[in-house]
């Protein structure tokens, strides 16, 4: 039995951070075990220029702390101009774009209407080799909850790669396995992340003996033949498949409330989290693809040098956060991780 992992430092392919005193307290938990993140623009206002981008990486890597790389994406909004995107992208201001279907999520309401309404930009990215970071939900209230990936794949996702099929493509936290299977089949230009908690939860788990607003996030949990099929494709050694936790915090008021947000917050967990689950599914070999390869492969950006160490051990994870304007509670709190996270080995 392996009881001691050691690998290429990872990357998260998908944080939160938020801003200001939530920045302050949530950044130095990815920063910790990741190297680098691509950090999501759905701040309120969103992250639509490159001046807005360029303070807010300043931001991020003062509460972050030194050694930690923090990638920056850019919201794409109905009408946004090619010109500005480029031109972040040329000056590594950001490398990715993301596509948030209007009210889909958490604070997507400047997000797209209709794909046609940011075609010139999905060329141009096209043209430049920067990545499209797509949230997969149709936003049709007659569509139930449950099948909105499934639908949004065959409304906009399908058409969208045949119409840019030079575009490369993140399917993000991908929850079904009509979509572990389009992307498995789909083109090269395609990958997807997936999170620690859909490898982990299926939607019982919601309410199981009374709602948990804590494992509430989007897309929803699915049902159990969903998370079979996102494990399966998480440890099968595709290099299409990569790690993108959705650490999404909110504040614990926000979270138990009458109308609760949406979201998981998982990075001081974020690698015990994972490799639980691949140690379950006896892929523990598989994980430094996983972790710390396929990501940066995928994007183009070199691996990580350094190495970091996980050991099989009793770990109890923090049941809170502190932070401001409230508490966090963290995915996993309390229980028994099985691994610790042992930091940077030579
Ligand atoms: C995210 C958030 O809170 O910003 N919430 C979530 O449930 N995942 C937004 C998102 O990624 O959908
Ligand atoms: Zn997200």
């Amino acid at each position: 039995m392996t009881d001691r992992l050691v690998i290429r430092r990872p990357d998260d392919w998908h944080v939160h951070l938020r801003d200001g005193a939530m920045l302050e307290a949530v950044a130095p938990h990815t920063a910790r075990q990741f190297a680098r993140a691509i950090v999501m623009p759905n701040l309120v206002p969103p992250v639509t220029t490159v001046a807005a981008a360029n303070a807010y990486a300043g931001r991020i890597r003062k509460a972050a702390g030194p050694g930690f790389e923090p990638l920056m994406t850019c919201y794409l909004t109905d009408g946004i101009s090619p010109d500005e995107i480029e031109r972040g992208y040329a000056e590594a201001a950001w490398v990715a774009a993301k596509l948030y279907p209007a009210h889909a999520t958490t604070n997507s309401a400047h997000g797209v209407t209709a794909v046609a309404k940011i075609a010139p930009a999905l060329e141009r990215m096209q043209k430049i080799g920067m990545k499209l970071l797509v949230h997969g939900e149709v936003t049709d209230k007659a569509v139930d909850i449950f099948d909105r990936e499934a639908v949004f794949i065959e409304r906009v996702l399908a058409p969208l790669l045949r119409d840019f099929p030079g575009l490369k493509t993140v399917f993000e936290h991908i929850t079904t396995k009509d979509a572990a299977d389009f992307v498995t089949a789909g083109p090269a230009t395609l990958a997807a992340t997936i999170t620690p908690h859909h490898l982990a939860i299926d939607r019982n788990a919601i309410f199981e003996g009374g709602i948990r607003p804590h494992l509430y996030c989007l897309p929803i949990a699915k049902r159990a033949i969903h998370r079979t099929a996102l494990r399966k494709a998480a440890v099968s050694g595709s290099r299409k498949f990569f790690l993108g936790t959705d650490t999404a915090p909110h504040a614990v008021q926000t979270k138990e409330a009458a109308c609760g947000c949406a979201g998981i917050f998982n990075a001081p967990v974020a690698l015990e989290s994972y490799l639980r689950v691949f140690d379950e599914e006896g892929a523990l070999d598989r994980f430094e693809a996983f972790a710390s390869e396929n990501g940066p492969d995928f994007y183009g950006l070199p691996r990580n040098e350094g190495r970091i160490a996980l050991a099989r051990a009793k770990a109890t994870a923090p049941e809170r956060v502190k932070a401001t304007p409230g508490d966090v509670v963290c995915y996993l709190g309390g229980q028994d991780l099985g691994w610790r996270y042992e930091g940077a080995v030579a």
